[in-house]
């Protein structure tokens, strides 16, 4: 995505050429041999599926696909080429296209077909296209000009990467759906890693741009999944890893609750990557979730669903909730602009696409509620979207009507949602206890018993905590104080204190229970939890700590 606005077209003729221009498809023999023709059903790894039923979701995904393919694929600028328009949206002058739309066509295609009998013609149209306007790297000149389908942007042309990411994967899934293509995947990935691929494995946001800093709506770990497997050539593991150290070190200090990430980052060359400051390369502003990064929940769903990876399923969890939660469950209330906390940034500003991108995430995080209400959002257009969102509605679609294959990856068992898995409570009558000693002289614990800390400074209970990945999660103590004088404790975790004086203020009485709740950040596999009083008092009475 490049020089978007953020200005939002209101309704305009799209609407009517979506009407007269329905697309004639389905009933002629496809004269391509797909290995896995539309609706190829796919069993996510996680998660749950909208409530509608498949055939129900099927057919919507048909019918947005004749309104998108009718409206926005072009045959042109060359007879044995097509483009997808960026009409409505002005990112292209005279309704040209970009790379990412491009990458976009070169992925909803092939998984179209089946349907659209033409598929294969209109996909090598699309590669045709890419070929013939390359940038000196061998990527796709990012911008050109509908009329005259030359470069449209000052400068010697050069690439984007989100939309060269997505030229490469829609070669890949080409090349699973109709075979034939793995000449050009291959070459087009190698020459995209040599161009995009810094030395420490991070993602450049464009071939001829900086080494430090990187786009998180880039990060299509999906994708980059998918070419590790596809081309050994090269060492797409250690973009992998270093994208997803990218996304813990930026949340864990930026947005521990969200899991938000911003449009833009600097220092991704570091183990400390930044929000880049505002207005860095779009008027978004860049250092918060703009138009750029409001496709990550889309991503990182998509990634969790594919592959069940636990750092996207986690940021997929956080992210979902998160904008669950400031929209009031409503889609509709998902703006644009978001702060890395999960407030709204401006409410002015709106676009389908903002909740519709939440769709895999809800998805993946089991959340039917929200995703049924996503996928009932997306059979409306309530702000007149172009281009840009009925794009991505268009893939989100595929990917919530499980039809979203992956091309390295068998279709998967059967069908098997798993819910996030519930808070997990360790009682504290089972935590390492040091002068502190098990009690049941008060009512209303949990479990057997609760921990009784003497009162003196230095008395603790620790815990031993398991987590699945590594990433934030919210530590909870339930706790009574029958004083009225607080009874602060150091929490340490792993051996670092990370609150140094949690208040634990009177509760009326030591029947009477409360809890209090921070967030941390976990290793993968085991963690220790530590609460030590601070006071001469000790501790409050504790009755579990609960870790989500
Ligand atoms: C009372 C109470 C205990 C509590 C103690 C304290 O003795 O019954 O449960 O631990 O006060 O002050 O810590």
């Amino acid at each position: 995505m490049r020089r978007r606005t953020g200005l939002v077209a209101t309704f305009g003729a799209t609407t009517l050429v979506v009407a007269a221009g329905t697309f004639i498809v389905s009933t002629v023999a496809s004269a391509a041999a797909e290995s896995r023709p539309f609706p190829f059903h796919v069993t996510y790894q996680v998660g749950v599926l909208p409530s509608a039923s498949a055939a129900a979701r099927d057919a919507a995904v048909r019918k947005q696909y004749d309104s998108w393919k009718a409206t926005y694929l072009v045959h042109g600028c060359a007879s044995n080429e097509y483009y997808v328009s960026t009409k409505g949206d002005g990112d292209a002058p005279n309704d040209g296209t970009v790379s990412e739309a491009q990458g976009y066509g070169m992925n909803i295609v092939p998984l179209m077909a089946g349907y659209d009998t033409n598929a294969k013609t209109e996909f090598d149209g699309l590669w045709q296209l890419v070929k013939n306007h390359r940038d000196g790297q061998g990527m796709m000149q990012w911008q050109l000009d509908g009329q005259t389908c030359r470069y449209a942007d000052s400068g010697t042309p050069d690439g984007a990467t989100d939309g060269d990411l997505d030229i490469g994967y829609g070669l890949v899934l080409a090349d699973k759906q109709w075979g034939g293509y793995t000449a050009d995947a291959l070459g087009w990935l190698g020459k995209f890693y040599a161009a995009n691929v810094t030395s420490d494995g991070h993602l450049k946001c464009e071939d001829d741009g900086p080494t430090t800093d990187s786009r998180p709506s880039d990060w299509m770990l999906d994708h980059l999944r998918a070419f590790a497997a596809y081309d050994a050539a090269h060492d797409w593991n250690k973009v992998i890893t270093k994208t997803q150290n990218l996304i813990q070190e930026f949340t864990a200090k930026y947005s521990p609750s969200a899991n938000l990430l911003s449009d833009f980052i600097v220092s991704a060359n570091t183990t400390a990557p930044n929000p880049a400051p505002a207005n860095y390369q779009e008027n978004q502003p860049d250092n918060i979730v703009g138009y750029n990064s409001i496709r990550v929940p889309w991503h990182m769903g998509t990634d969790a669903l594919l592959y069940g990876n636990p750092v996207s399923l986690a940021v997929a969890r956080h992210e979902s909730a998160s904008y669950k939660n400031h929209s009031g469950g409503d889609p509709k209330n998902v703006y644009p602009h978001t702060n890395l906390d999960g407030t709204p940034h401006s409410t002015s500003d709106v676009a389908e696409e903002a909740g519709d991108s939440v769709g895999p995430s809800a998805m993946a995080a089991g959340d039917q509620g929200f995703t049924d209400a996503i996928w009932n959002y997306l059979a409306t257009n309530p702000f007149g979207d172009h281009y840009f969102g009925e794009t991505i509605k268009m893939i989100v679609y595929i990917v919530m009507a499980g039809d979203y294959w992956s091309p390295t990856a068998g279709p998967g068992p059967a069908p098997s949602p798993t819910p996030p898995p519930p808070p997990t409570k360790y009682e504290a009558e089972n935590a390492t206890l040091s002068q502190a000693t098990v009690a049941t002289n008060h009512t209303g614990f949990s479990g057997t018993g609760f921990a009784d800390y003497a009162n003196v400074s230095g008395s603790w209970a620790q815990w031993t905590v398991n987590a699945t990945a590594a990433g934030t999660a919210t530590l909870t103590f339930r706790y009574a104080n029958g004083t009225t004088t607080n009874r602060p404790m150091a929490i340490a975790v792993n051996g670092t204190t990370v609150a140094a004086a949690q208040a634990f203020n009177g509760t009326t009485n030591w029947d009477t229970w409360a809890s209090v709740s921070l967030t941390v950040t976990l290793t993968a596999g085991s963690n220790t939890i530590r609460a030590t009083a601070n006071t001469a008092n000790g501790g409050p009475n504790v009755d579990y700590l609960q870790v989500s």
